[in-house]
């Protein structure tokens, strides 16, 4: 899309501006809006930026001021109107231009064969000669059809049956992946239509999900589901928040005949995909191979099947198309799919089994969740007798019910789930599932019944009198993610439990090493190794502590902002509802449980207890935010710690570097300034050495530079 001395025109008036601020012109403004294009380009599409993120944001600052005072300046294709802060309340039906189409699926290299010679039938094609394909991963995601008019993008809608979709574009517009204009003119293009895929990264996926446990929401089955849900929001800033991205795989049809010309001319699906990338938009290009023939396809297929689980983005075939655009035409195509591709179909993730009973578990706030005991399967490399239902909506809105044969799927590293019942399979002889109405774990006389909050997906057991919920939280609060005690897991703490030796989390700092000493599976130097990470876990600060407590809704970064604000734990006693709702970012339902918490005298006098027994209820310099020192010695500067530190620990170095103004980075670009290198430094002091732009430092000389600063 721009060439090199283009982006270094782009780089150094970047640098310029940022040194120099603004100027109060109209041409200025246009300028401030090219190079933020730009950089969202190198961010969002090539995931190269050249720039840091503070850079990045104080330019588009820079933007948004301007535009305040001038508002007659701002533009529709302004980086800063992509997200409309208007809910959607439907998203109406459009016709698309050209009818989205399906594509024919293969499972076996047989297939890819037969496509082979059909391809030769329609085209003439004598064998002997070899006909150019390309492969390009099958995206599993949501397919979306987006419009450029004069080259301004105009429409964005959802594949929906293929004829009609639902019209998307204000969450299209708020994704910085989808440029909203494009040199389509400069092809002689007037109306443009691309196709591709939104897609969620997997590592992403996780992370949504992990956050919406934390939140009490209802889990993503897979990214698929995540990313269809995200192109149907009602706030497009949520569609942005979720991390979407679009991969075009096709330079769709012109409006009428003239610009179908030219797309022609561009002669083949390669170069098309190339086009688009010069273009601006996200493509597979670096995934695409350009076979001469179909053995070559099918080398590529077997490559691509051998490494989909390490691939960032779920995939389920390879989509092998005929690369020259007249041979397509004389293919044609059939009303559900073009002649000229055909999806290679990975072997299949998704195996049948029987539904032989539900089992409840109950977590460590008392949600209830029910587990599907299935018939062993083998999936994609492991075996699966156990698949959670999440919740009970989850049952009733699929049907499914005891004895019935259900589908389980298993995409990469995502939990298995029931896709399914197949219900053409029942015998009559299946039933009805019925949540319980007790609390299904207690063992004691006294019955508890279940509530169900309003808006919350789970059945909770609202007073835990059988232990269950201590046990639970005991096993969270000595969790990595909670106060990290090593060598204390699930199953010391079940065992230590069964003994009666814990009741709750304060027991956990008062036991006796000595009786832990003569239990079988402990010796003298677990024990003392048990002992030190309990004495650590006793000092971490308080936010770590305020987690572990597993109150409802409390995650990991309300739990920061809370520790931000307080000296000592025990302040949160005296807190009305109206101090806690001035933490701009606590939902009222966290700020609520909170407070109820520390009304609580049981917890105060649990909490007192772990006081007396020398756990920290102070905050440390760790809770609060930290504030970026201008002035010191690395003020401007950014830094990366490789290789192993002697005198000092990675996080001291971090925290040093922090300390006296430096920003850290996690790898080496053209954007790092300083690389400070330990023993057996590898690969990044490679890269930095070939950059020839980063200063190398050994650790003794950031010490003494770092010393200079005090
Ligand atoms: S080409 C007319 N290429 O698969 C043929 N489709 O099963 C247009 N898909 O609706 C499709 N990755 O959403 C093509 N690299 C790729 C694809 C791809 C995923 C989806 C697409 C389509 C569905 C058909």
């Amino acid at each position: 899309m721009h060439s090199p001395e283009q982006q270094k025109k782009y780089y150094e008036r970047t640098k310029e501006i940022l040194a120099s601020g603004p100027r109060q012109t109209e041409d200025f403004v246009k300028e401030l809006r090219q190079l933020i294009v730009y950089h969202e380009w190198k961010y969002y599409v090539q995931h190269d930026p050249v720039i840091s993120d503070f850079e990045y944001d104080q330019l588009y600052k820079m933007l948004v001021d301007l535009e305040v005072e001038y508002p007659e300046w701002i533009t529709p294709d302004s980086p800063t109107q992509r997200v409309s802060k208007d809910l959607t309340e439907s998203f109406p039906s459009v016709t698309h231009l050209v009818p989205m189409l399906s594509l024919d699926n293969s499972y076996n290299h047989d297939h890819l064969n037969d496509f082979d010679n059909q391809i030769r039938k329609l085209t003439g094609i004598k064998e002997g000669e070899k006909i150019a394909y390309t492969v390009e991963p099958k995206f599993d995601g949501g397919s979306v059809a987006l419009i450029y008019e004069n080259d301004k993008f105009t429409r964005a809608a959802t594949r929906g049956d293929g004829v009609k979709g639902e019209e998307i574009t204000k969450n299209m517009r708020a994704l910085r992946s989808v440029p909203l204009k494009v040199g389509f003119s400069r092809l002689g293009i007037t109306t443009a239509e691309v196709r591709g895929e939104a897609l969620i990264r997997k590592d992403r996926f996780k992370k949504i999900n992990e956050e919406r446990q934390e939140e009490g929401l209802s889990l993503f089955a897979n990214p698929r589901n995540a990313a269809t849900g995200a192109l149907r929001m009602k706030d497009p800033r949520e569609t942005a928040s979720r991390g979407l991205e679009l991969f075009l795989f096709q330079l769709g049809y012109g409006h009428d005949g003239k610009d179908n010309d030219k797309l022609r001319e561009i002669g083949t699906h390669y170069e098309a995909i190339r086009t688009l990338q010069q273009l601006g938009f996200r493509v597979p290009f670096k995934e695409m191979v350009r076979c001469e023939g179909i053995e070559e396809v099918i080398e590529v297929v077997k490559e691509w099947e051998e490494k989909r689980d390490d691939y960032d983005y779920e995939i389920d075939g390879m989509v092998v198309k005929v690369d020259r655009f007249d041979l397509q035409e004389m293919c044609g195509s059939t009303s559900h799919h073009p002649r000229w591709a055909v999806a290679f179909k990975f072997k299949p993730k998704q195996a049948t089994s029987k539904l032989l009973r539900v089992d409840y578990q109950v977590g460590k706030i008392g949600s209830i969740t029910p587990v599907a005991k299935i018939e062993p399967v083998h999936l994609a490399g492991v075996t699966v007798s156990s698949v959670s239902l999440h919740n009970e909506d989850f049952i009733t809105g699929k049907d499914i019910r005891l004895g019935d044969t259900v589908l389980v799927e298993r995409a990469g590293d995502v939990i298995p789930y029931i896709v399914k019942p197949m219900s053409d399979l029942r015998d009559g002889s299946e039933k009805k599932i019925e949540f319980p109405e007790f609390c299904p774990v207690n063992d004691t006389d006294e019955k508890v019944r279940l509530v169900r909050a309003e808006g919350e997906a789970a059945w909770r057991c609202p007073h835990c009198v059988c232990g269950v919920q201590d046990l639970q939280k005991m096993i969270f609060h000595v969790s990595k993610d909670a106060m990290d005690i090593d060598g204390l897991g699930k199953s010391q703490i079940e065992k230590f439990h069964a003994l009666g030796w814990v009741r709750n989390i304060a027991d956990i700092y008062d036991l006796d090493y000595d009786k832990i000493e003569a239990l079988e599976g402990f010796g003298k130097k677990s024990v003392e190794n048990l002992k030190s990470s309990i004495e650590k876990a006793k000092k971490n600060p308080i936010k770590r502590l305020l987690h572990s407590l597993s109150i409802h809704h409390l995650g990991k970064k309300a739990s920061s902002l809370l520790a931000a604000e307080i000296d000592n734990v025990f302040d949160l006693c005296d807190w009305d509802l109206d101090r806690f709702i001035e933490i701009k970012e606590l939902g009222p339902v966290v700020a609520k449980n909170v407070m109820d918490y520390f009304s609580n005298e049981d917890n105060i006098k649990m909490l007192r207890r772990m006081e007396s027994l020398g756990v920290n209820m102070k905050a440390t310099s760790e809770d609060r935010p930290k504030q970026r020192n201008t002035e010191g010695v690395l003020s401007g500067k950014t830094i990366l710690f490789t290789g192993t530190l002697s005198a000092m620990t990675r996080n001291e170095a971090k925290d040093l570097a922090e300390n006296a103004g430096g920003k850290l980075l996690s790898a080496v670009s053209g954007n790092l300034d300083i690389l400070v290198v330990g023993e057996k430094a590898g690969s990044k002091l490679k890269k930095a050495r070939e950059l020839g732009t980063v200063d190398i430092w050994t650790e003794e000389e950031f010490l003494e530079k770092i010393g200079e600063s005090k």
